[in-house]
């Protein structure tokens, strides 16, 4: 796993954002599996300007969420339906038949889910993955614990991640339950870049890179992914002992 540090965040937006963008030039048919939250809004903010001025298009690739919330409806504002319309999907010239997310009101959730891993496995697989991490080293929804080959599947989430993600709901009342790609579904994709900012993503990150590779640190799975890159603030690597930054 290599890691680079750059001095803000608009530095990792800019980075990844290029990387994304070349990877497209070279392959629109590039199969993208893409996060939610605060880190990756300057990223979509650069590709959809790219878009916007010409320089790239979207309408050959192909898209798969990371994960959704269980029981919210696709235009529940605080669903990641809602969340990627209105910063990227509906902002470029993506085709909707190959814009995949979750069903959160499915009737059968677990149907569900391997109708989602069937729909990544047609697509050829996962070409580049670009993640967050939580505080407490999650990816996508896979909470400490989650099996290093688990799937697409319905999880639990931790009161550590609903609490974080509690502002964006009624009553602070998050979801409980999730629906997310699994840690195996990730690691089979040929590349996986991983984003961090920020001083209260610097304790998992070095867990991450420095402890034991655990389930019960998810993002240290990715040190023995054959193609995964860290995208770190200096925030976000201060707690790192140092020889891993490029
Ligand atoms: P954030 O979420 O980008 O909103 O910090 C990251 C994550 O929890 O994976």
């Amino acid at each position: 796993m290599r890691a680079r540090v750059f001095p803000d965040y608009e530095g990792i937006s800019a980075a990844v954002a290029y990387v994304v963008a070349g990877r497209l030039e070279e392959e629109p048919s590039t199969v993208l599996m893409l996060p939610t939250g605060i880190t990756p809004l300057g990223m979509y903010r650069r590709l959809v300007e790219m878009h916007r001025s010409g320089r790239l298009s979207f309408a050959n690739a192909t898209f798969f969420n990371l994960d959704e919330y269980l029981g919210l409806a696709p235009d529940h504002r605080a669903s990641y339906h809602v969340y990627m319309k209105d910063r990227f999907y509906g902002l470029i010239d993506a085709d909707p038949a190959r814009v995949f997310v979750p069903d959160g009101t499915a009737p059968d959730p677990e149907a569900e889910c391997r109708r989602y891993e069937a729909a990544i496995r047609e697509a050829g697989g996962i070409d580049v993955c670009v993640l967050g991490i939580g505080r407490n080293g999650h990816i996508g929804f896979n909470e400490p614990g989650a099996p290093f080959d688990s799937r697409t599947r319905v999880v639990e989430l931790s009161e550590s991640t609903r609490k974080v993600n509690a502002s964006d709901f009624e009553a602070d009342r998050a979801p409980e339950r999730a629906i997310t790609a699994g840690m195996a579904t990730i690691f089979d994709s040929k590349s996986v870049l991983l984003l961090a900012s920020g001083t209260n993503k610097a304790g998992a990150v070095a867990a991450a890179v420095e402890d034991d590779v655990s389930e019960s640190m998810p993002a240290s799975m990715l040190r023995s992914h054959p193609n995964a890159s860290l995208f770190l603030d200096e925030d976000a690597a201060s707690a790192l002992g140092g020889g891993l930054a490029e």
